[in-house]
């Protein structure tokens, strides 16, 4: 099932018709909407249709600065995997070196996500979006990455034209275009340069859809601006591969490309012994927490999960869990809790109201698609809790988590060290942060659990956590002993950060 979404990620999206000139009003961000008549909207695939298809996932959230990356890994073009893998660690590279400076006080910010345009026909198109956030703008490139399954190639969006005589057309065209709008356009800087015109799609009716960055060809503020080109004036400027890549998008059967191998999901594991009916008021009681997935480490996380018969809570990035509702259904099987970690993992204390809200939302509602059961519980991004954060969770019903115990999962690739401070930093009532793609994660998680169960400790949901006291929706939860530490005493206006480290909070960790 194909859907035509227009993604434009970005404050502002001015979108251009191929006659007139038209601008349109923006949508917020990544909302997605339905413009089935606009000539630069795009057709997007549905990635849970792609069998065998995986989102990686790397972050950090309790690092600085705040990088989130995440891209699609097809079980049936490693070669693309490969490609995104490389694209998005220069992407990192690029932001983290040298470590940028917080501006205004404000963590740097860096948020790549992506969206398949293609997935059947032999070929896949992978759409990713760089957002960068430096303290004054959030600002947004693109670049669309083909794949030729039949070639077992990789293109960049230029390889969709002929030779640089066709590329020299489409930038005269693209200047045409933009003069039409008037004052304002930065028509000179549109050049034919490859890595100018990186993104490349088709909309559904075969018209060449060029999209340009934040910034490039006019000013930031409009956000994404797009060319379509009319079909009969782009088909003749057409590589081979990009005229496949047309009849492709036009006849686009989403999912009809076989996974190869096949996917490598097996029975799920048995559910496990706990029915929720632990009571932590007198057990000694921890809660793990996995953010970021799902992703290629879930499955063993969750067979590692189910051989100590623990329970644990999943901090899902809707986009990722929309992909694979498989596991999000395997979670809820095995008694875990499948929980909200927003949608695009954007640092949520940065957005406005009505972003934050549909960020939490699209990803309740991609949980409930997939369990049956929308997200009851949030974890922001970061830990970075804002009073609008706390007012949309309110709303939307969803107790805010934090944690008492950081292992650094996420940036130590050493087990051990890993290990040694979930140990030692669990205490009864304690919530524990790991993440499912942290580099030792999945290694260091069987020694985790046979320490503390040796301990004797049971391992639950969050929720349960808390048993028959219950969790209030817009409250901020570190830890399971204590009242939450309620937002009212805090700065009404200012962002509020919940992170904690354990080891450093005095008093933190009561026995009940
Ligand atoms: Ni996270």
């Amino acid at each position: 099932m194909s859907r035509l979404l227009l993604s434009g990620g970005i404050a502002a999206v001015a979108a251009i018709t191929t006659g007139c000139g038209v601008l349109l009003p923006s949508p917020f961000g990544d909302d997605p909407i339905t413009l089935p008549s606009q000539p630069t909207v795009i057709n997007f695939v549905d990635p849970s249709t792609v069998d065998g298809l995986s989102v990686h996932t790397t972050s950090d959230d309790s690092g600085t600065p705040h990088i989130f990356v995440s891209y699609p890994t097809p079980a049936s073009a490693p070669a693309l995997a490969e490609k995104l893998r490389e694209v998005t660690s220069t992407a990192v590279h690029r932001f983290a070196q040298p470590t940028p400076a917080p501006t205004y006080g404000r963590p740097p910010e860096l948020n790549v996500g992506w969206q398949l345009t293609a997935a059947s026909g032999g070929v896949f198109g992978v759409r990713m979006r760089t957002g960068t956030f430096t303290g004054s703008e959030w600002k947004n490139s693109l670049s669309t990455i083909w794949y030729d399954q039949n070639a077992r190639r990789v293109h960049d969006s230029a390889d969709l034209l002929k030779d640089g005589k066709a590329l020299t057309t489409l930038s005269g065209m693209v200047q045409n275009r933009l003069w039409s709008l008037g004052e304002g356009m930065k028509v000179s800087a549109v050049k034919p340069d490859r890595t100018m015109f990186d993104s490349l799609n088709f909309n559904p009716h075969g018209d060449l859809v060029v999209e340009f960055d934040d910034g490039q060809v006019a000013p930031a503020r409009m956000g994404r601006m797009a060319v379509a080109v009319p079909k009969q004036e782009a088909t003749p400027l057409l590589s081979d591969f990009g005229r496949e890549v047309m009849r492709a998008v036009d006849s686009a059967t989403p999912g009809s490309i076989p996974a190869f191998p096949p996917p490598e999901f097996s029975a799920p594991p048995a559910p496990s012994p706990g029915d929720g009916t632990v009571d932590c008021a007198t057990s000694r009681c921890v809660a793990l927490t996995f953010d970021d997935g799902p992703g290629p480490e879930t499955d063993r996380l969750l067979y590692t999960l189910a051989a100590y018969k623990a329970r644990a809570t999943f901090f899902t990035v809707g986009g990722s869990a929309e992909a694979q509702p498989a596991l999000l259904r395997r979670m809820t099987a095995a008694g875990h809790l499948v929980a909200d970690h927003s949608w695009s993992h954007r640092d949520l204390a940065t957005l406005s109201a009505r972003k934050i809200s549909d960020e939490l939302s699209r990803t309740q509602i991609a949980v409930g698609a997939a369990t049956g059961r929308p997200s009851e519980l949030l974890r922001a991004p970061y830990g970075d809790v804002s009073a609008q954060v706390m007012n949309a969770a309110r709303v939307l019903k969803l107790p805010i988590v934090g944690w008492s115990v950081d292992t650094a999962d996420a940036r130590d690739p050493d087990p051990a060290a890993v290990t040694r401070r979930a140990i030692d930093g669990a205490r009864p009532g304690s919530i524990i942060l790991m993440h499912d793609a942290g580099p030792a994660t999945a290694t260091a998680l069987p020694k985790v659990l046979e320490a503390l169960a040796a301990r004797g400790y049971a391992f639950v949901t969050v929720p349960e956590l808390y048993g028959s006291r219950g969790m209030e929706p817009g409250q901020i939860y570190d830890k399971g002993t204590l009242a939450p530490a309620t937002g009212r005493n805090r700065s009404s206006s200012r962002r509020t950060r919940t992170r904690h480290d354990g080891s450093t909070m005095p008093g933190a960790q009561t026995a009940p």
